[in-house]
């Protein structure tokens, strides 16, 4: 092996660069592997004059060093343009990638808001289970033995069991909270209720109430009233008008169905309230002695009201939902809108 040959091995070694991980391939193959140049002049050996072997031995080896150590600060130099290259792969002047912000449920928010103002006058928040027996969602309110709805239309029985159902109301909270507490009782229970129900625009088989109780000694018609007035106003504005209209439940004696001057004429009449000027927003009245008794308190000493509101009822009428389906498809277009809410 002529030394010239192994010189330019040398000064190729010496003058090898890399910038890409091909190149540095290009230069293992070429250098270090083992068929390659330096490869090569080890394979010579066997024909170098025995005299000889001994220094050609040592230069081959100071060969291979150099090309190794080359190597090595080949593989450095990549690495760092690498990193380099990755750093100027961003561009500064681009726009930040906009963070999508979420927003709170319309019904969400009504909710809260209904809460709030029910808390600031002394309304505790309570809580009952969506399943239910017969006993806390009919029996208990007085609803008699062949009460209309209780029948299969409007409830959804657990099958082979007709003692259990989903409740159909928030009224079934009523009883749980009198069962366990004295007197004074004021609170305030909002849930999800059921009924066997088609779809449509005004019906849902699933939507939300908001049950009120207040039960303690003298408790009137008149206290009822002043609630759900001041309720309306904050509710819905300072210029809302309520209005009860008798009506009859099972478990309230007087009963009154509670209507709110049309948020959108302003009491004229449209077609939001169909020219009447009134909307209803919910039932109400003073709690049943028998329904007390149910509970075990003293229908003697304790009075009671009670009213039961439709959530998705007040949030249509507050923000002008014209369609009751609209609360549960997710379309993003419509929850869009309420996102500045709190
Ligand atoms: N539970 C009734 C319903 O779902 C609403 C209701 C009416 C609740 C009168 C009450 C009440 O507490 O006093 O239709």
């Amino acid at each position: 092996m002529p030394s010239e040959k192994i010189d330019q091995i040398i000064q190729e070694i010496k003058h090898a660069t890399a910038q890409t991980k091909e190149e540095l391939e290009a230069y293992r193959l070429r250098f270090i592997s083992k068929k390659s140049v330096v490869g090569e002049l080890f394979a010579a050996m066997k024909d170098i004059p025995v005299e000889e072997k001994k220094a050609y031995g040592q230069q081959v080896n100071e060969v291979k060093l150099l090309a190794s150590e080359k190597f090595k600060e080949l593989i450095e130099q990549v690495n760092q343009t690498e990193k380099k290259s990755k750093a100027l792969d961003i561009d500064l002047t681009l726009p930040p990638t906009q963070v999508p912000l979420g927003g709170i449920h319309p019904l969400t928010t009504t909710r809260h808001r209904i809460i709030e103002i029910f808390e600031r006058i002394g309304f505790n928040l309570s809580e009952g289970p969506e399943i239910e027996d017969d006993w806390h969602n009919f029996t208990a309110l007085n609803f008699p033995e062949n009460h209309p709805a209780r029948e299969m239309q409007d409830t959804f029985f657990i099958e082979k069991n007709p003692d259990i159902a989903l409740r159909t109301h928030t009224s079934s909270v009523q009883v749980r909270v009198m069962e366990k507490e004295k007197p004074p009782i004021r609170t305030l229970s909002p849930g999800r209720v059921f009924r066997n129900e088609a779809i449509s625009a005004r019906a849902h088989c699933i939507f939300h109430q908001v049950e009120g109780l207040y039960v303690d000694e003298n408790v009137s018609f008149a206290d009822l009233k002043q609630t759900l007035y001041h309720f309306a106003k904050e509710m819905f504005g300072p210029k809302t008008k309520v209005r009860f209209r008798p009506s009859f439940f099972p478990f309230t004696e007087p009963s009154a169905e509670i209507d709110i001057s049309c948020l959108i004429c302003g009491g004229k009449g449209c077609n939001i309230c169909k020219g009447t000027g009134w909307v209803e927003i919910g039932g109400s009245g003073m709690v049943d002695p028998n329904v007390l008794e149910n509970c075990g308190i003293d229908s003697e000493r304790y009075t009671g009201f009670a009213f039961g509101m439709g959530i998705e009822r007040i949030a249509m009428l507050k923000y002008q939902i014209n369609d009751l389906r609209l609360f549960t498809e997710n379309d993003i277009r419509f929850l869009k809108q309420f996102r500045s809410l709190v």
